[in-house]
């Protein structure tokens, strides 16, 4: 079986309702990231970020996957499917697909300040001041902030330079390191890039830019792929 690695952004769950960062009405046009999602916010006033990541987790809790998550889930009848994802929501997992690897951390799990082996599933969608881990600590997202570093980044690439076939959808391709992971991908696999606007990236060989939205075109994608394999 070809190995097929995914990678996602944000906008493969745009259209399950979760907002998107950097769009018209993505989320950093609402909130400045320094003062919800960064070590130095936690350290001044991480009731203010517990608010920020409770607000999204209860809205998470209230969508579901849509159609390219599902096609996703469809693409393993014939591929090996690996899908490593900047979203820390839970919405591949919820589709079905098998291997989520989470680049950037999964909102609904709490992981402890002192320890960070310690790592919680969160019942429901709040996370409070005075929640602690088993060593006694303050408990806070199990999410890479900015500024800190993307420890699963060099599994990541490992993944990326084994790919037959790497598909990204709905990423601005801004966050490094992520958005560097496509450059770890052998010259001769085939490439898609699935966004609306898509920009073709300079120097990727064997790049396919398909201007949609992730829930026409991954679905078109992903029938074409299952036909085109024997
Ligand atoms: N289908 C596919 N793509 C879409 C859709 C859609 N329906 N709607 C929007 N998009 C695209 C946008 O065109 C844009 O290119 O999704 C992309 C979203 O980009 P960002 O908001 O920058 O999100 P992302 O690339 O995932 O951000 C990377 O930044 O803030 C951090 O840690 C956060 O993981 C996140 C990282």
């Amino acid at each position: 079986m070809k190995n097929v690695v995914v990678f996602t952004g944000a906008g493969v769950s745009a259209e399950s309702g979760v907002k998107t960062f950097r769009d018209s009405d993505g989320l950093w046009r609402n909130y400045r990231f320094e003062e919800v999602a960064s070590p130095h916010a936690w350290n001044t006033d991480p009731e203010l970020v517990l608010e920020f990541y409770n607000i999204r987790r209860k809205q998470l809790l209230e969508v579901g996957p849509n159609p390219a998550h599902l096609a996703l889930v469809k693409l393993e009848e014939k591929f090996k499917v690996q899908i490593i994802t900047q979203n820390v929501d839970d919405l591949h997992e919820r589709a079905g697909s098998k291997n989520v690897f989470h680049l950037h951390g999964e909102i609904r799990k709490s992981r402890s300040t002192v320890d960070p082996e310690l790592i919680y599933d969160i019942e429901g969608w709040e996370l409070k001041l005075g929640d602690k881990c088993e060593k006694g600590s303050q408990l806070r997202p199990h999410v890479v902030w900015f500024g800190e570093q993307v420890d699963g980044f060099s599994a990541a690439t490992e993944i990326a330079s084994n790919a037959d076939i790497f598909i990204v959808i709905g990423t601005s391709l801004v966050v490094y390191p992520a958005a560097g992971l496509i450059d770890f991908v052998p010259d001769l696999s085939p490439k898609y890039l699935i966004d609306p606007k898509a920009k073709t990236p300079w120097g990727i060989q064997n790049l396919t830019v398909i201007q949609e939205k992730a829930g026409k075109g991954v679905p078109e994608l992903v029938e074409s792929l299952l036909n085109a394999e024997k």
